[in-house]
């Protein structure tokens, strides 16, 4: 280290992480994400991965991924502001019509989308009233939106969100009022009260933006997100989402009117001075993706089947799945050693990788390990996992 005081920072710091257990192994995948994959060395069934449909290792998303880099290249040309490929554009066209909104602006990761996209709507002045349990996306893109009015209602209580409202008449009518929520919560699966606040935010006079993240490609009748779940076309000002999940691939957009894809285009900063973009291959295995998801029904369907297959299943040996409504379906243990226990006893004895979750990122008291099936898992493989859950459920007095 060539700066001592820095040196002992990072030492200091990095020995406190240690000390937490929060530098703990990350497990090496080997090759694609499946169902079925190499992790570590050892072949396990993986239940965590956010891979919905089952796009990531879908061979004709990585066929027009190579197609892409023939045809266009492999990377971006430059900023956004100077050039940009046609491809980019043929993407952002074919997510706004995914998503039902005149426009999309893609961002290279959906928590980039979240900082670029909040970050210059909310001017000082400006009031956000933000979900309690909102992703550190969401509340970075908040921080970086400096002299704004910042509150935090309660997780899905829409009485405190009116409260709160309310109570804040007077600071609100400084400038403009943004109530920003998670549609699909990624630690608990449960989802927003999109009617209940499109009617608040008619009421006291506020937009809304929705981080889509878990709802894309998920969520309504063809998996198009909340807005098709609910019915509320038209009724959300700004729809983010991520690529990174239902589409298995990476990349992140902002989505809504013509004005706020210009208004971003030209003052959202971590879009207009990167070049680090979407690249072609990335771009063409979004287009494929999307194409799949569109013609294939049946992959929605069949995450639906599974989500409820295996969840019932963990409840009806006494598991706690919380109150989730969705795929991501917690297994609420209580402590961290419960939790950490329960992973490690899964993956070195029934060879099944789901991850544990402790405080920060979930509350005291609730650790768990978060489960997520896809669209691809056997029902051979689901009921394999139920009965080893169960065996391990068993054996640690979880149930
Ligand atoms: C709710 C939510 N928003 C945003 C993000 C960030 O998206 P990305 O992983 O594409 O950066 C995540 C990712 O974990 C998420 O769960």
């Amino acid at each position: 280290m060539v700066n001592p005081k820095f040196g002992k920072f990072l030492k200091e710091q990095v020995d406190d992480l240690k000390r937490i257990g929060f530098l703990s192994h990350v497990r090496v995948l080997e090759g694609i994400n499946s169902s079925k994959s190499t992790l570590d060395g050892k072949e396990v069934l993986i239940l965590c991965a956010p891979n919905y449909l089952g796009m990531a290792d879908h061979p004709e998303v990585m066929q027009a991924a190579k197609d892409a880099i023939d045809k266009c290249g492999a990377g971006s040309p430059a900023g956004r502001g100077i050039m940009t490929n046609s491809i980019v554009l043929d993407l952002e066209k074919k997510l706004a019509e995914f998503k039902g909104t005149e426009a999309a602006l893609c961002y290279p990761t959906g928590y980039i989308a979240n900082m670029g996209g909040i970050w210059p709507l909310m001017t000082a002045g400006d009031t956000i009233v933000s979900e309690e349990l909102n992703h550190a996306s969401i509340i970075d893109g908040c921080r970086l939106a400096k002299g704004t009015n910042r509150i935090v209602y309660k997780h899905l209580d829409m009485e405190d969100l009116e409260n709160k409202l309310k109570e804040s008449v007077e600071e609100r009518s400084k400038g403009k009022t943004m109530i920003v929520t998670d549609s699909v919560f990624s630690m608990d699966g449960d989802i927003c009260k999109l009617p209940e606040m499109i009617e608040l935010a008619e009421k006291y006079d506020a937009f809304i933006y929705i981080d889509d993240a878990h709802a894309t490609g998920v969520l309504g009748k063809t998996g198009r997100g909340t807005l098709e779940h609910f019915n509320a076309y038209g009724k959300v000002d700004v729809v983010m989402g991520t690529l990174s999940k239902a589409i298995g691939t990476v990349g992140g957009f902002v989505a809504g009117s013509e004005e706020l894809y210009y208004y971003l285009h030209r003052l959202s900063r971590p879009f207009y001075f990167s070049t680090g973009f979407l690249s072609p291959p990335v771009c063409g295995a979004i287009l494929r993706a999307i194409e799949i998801i569109e013609k294939e029904p049946q992959r929605h369907k069949r995450l639906w089947d599974n989500t409820r297959y295996f969840k019932k299943g963990l409840e009806s040996v006494g598991f706690n799945t919380g109150i989730s409504e969705t795929p991501i379906t917690p297994v609420i243990v209580g402590t961290p050693e419960g939790a950490g226990e329960l992973s490690r006893l899964l993956y070195n004895e029934e060879s099944i990788f789901v991850q544990a979750f402790s405080y920060p990122v979930v509350p005291k008291g609730e650790d768990r390990v978060r489960t997520i099936v896809n669209a691809h898992h056997t029902r051979k493989q689901l009921d394999y996992a139920l009965e080893a859950f169960e065996r391990i459920g068993r054996k640690l007095d979880v149930i």
